[in-house]
């Protein structure tokens, strides 16, 4: 039987994921939890306040819900993490290492998220292979390897059964993305829609890798519901969707809002987003596990679009110097 702790899951990720989850295994057999309290605590859809690098309050939910699957999203993103390096090495690392020993004491299932964010400047920015230099320039990239090499580890010496995607930037609609360098391609939709305009904050010819969020819900499943045996990458495996410049998702929009612009005033996270590879080969996951995306650049436009409208008050143009300047 499934008994599911979700850590910082009311993430971009999260929020999307839980839903999922309970969806699948059922409402109470997933559990909630991140470092700040929700009203939405009840028992149907049970929510713990949980600081990850609290080991001891880690153990201690791990033991009241008998959890048997973690899905590790807590951790600081890119952007965040540069301007707060000391607290990204702290969760990131010291949280990872805390799931990672308590899935070796309860035999533990661990789904944790790495990133593009391990490559730099000198692995291959075309078509970035499985195993390719890793000379990552923030800190959360630093997170991200040294996370993969533990991950690694707790398979190889404890038989701990941890899974890793590098995932791409994710575009998502229920909720923001909190502080990282591909956030210009989540932002954007909602500039869009209420204000007509967007200063994005990398160049137009800026070309990252990204994926639809019921992709990524789906390679994350796919991964995690795999035979043992077809899982033969242990640090984190390359998986890719689309890749598309700033200046392509804008002529994407434009298709549907003809009046929408977009200004380019790049700042710090263009030196992020200029490390990272513009498309990853993700044939080791096509061809262990069946990874295959569904969503082009066309398709996201399309549904974002058709998700965020609704939900979204055109801003009227007279007010428009106070938000968008
Ligand atoms: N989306 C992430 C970030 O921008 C990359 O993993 O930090």
């Amino acid at each position: 039987m499934n008994r599911i702790l979700v850590t910082g899951s009311r993430g971009q990720l999260g929020s999307d994921l839980v839903v999922a989850l309970r969806r699948r295994y059922g409402a109470t057999h997933v559990i909630e939890s991140g470092r700040s309290l929700h009203s939405q605590d009840s028992a149907l859809l049970p929510y713990k306040v949980l600081d990850v690098t609290d080991n001891q309050h880690l153990q201690a939910v791990i033991e009241q819900y008998q959890i048997d699957t973690i899905y590790h999203l807590a951790g600081l993103l890119s952007a965040k993490g540069e301007q707060q390096p000391d607290l990204c090495w702290d969760v990131n690392i010291n949280g990872l290492r805390n799931v990672l020993e308590a899935a070796k004491s309860y035999q533990i299932k661990v789904f944790w998220p790495s990133s593009i964010a391990v490559f730099g400047p000198h692995t291959p920015k075309l078509d970035t292979p499985q195993i390719a230099v890793k000379d990552p320039s923030t800190m959360y990239g630093i997170t991200k390897v040294a996370g993969e090499l533990l991950c690694n580890y707790y398979a190889q010496q404890f038989g701990v059964d941890v899974r890793s995607l590098r995932l791409p930037g994710i575009i998502s609609y229920s909720t923001p993305p909190g502080g990282g360098a591909t956030d210009f391609a989540v932002e954007i939709f909602y500039a869009a829609l209420q204000y007509g305009v967007y200063n994005c904050f990398v160049r137009p010819e800026t070309r990252l890798p990204m994926m639809y969020i019921p992709d990524a819900i789906r390679a994350i499943f796919d991964l995690m519901q795999a035979d043992l045996a077809s899982i033969k990458v242990r640090t984190s495996y390359n998986v890719a969707a689309v890749s598309f410049s700033a200046e392509e998702l804008v002529a994407e929009i434009q298709k549907h809002l003809p009046d929408f612009t977009c200004r380019y005033i790049p700042d710090f996270r263009q030196a992020i987003a200029d490390s990272w590879p513009s498309a990853i080969d993700d044939s080791k996951a096509r061809a262990d596990w069946g990874w295959q995306p569904i969503y082009d650049l066309s398709a996201i436009v399309n549904d974002m679009l058709a998700k965020l409208s609704p939900r979204l008050k055109k801003v009227p143009k007279s007010t428009l110097s106070k938000v968008s300047a």
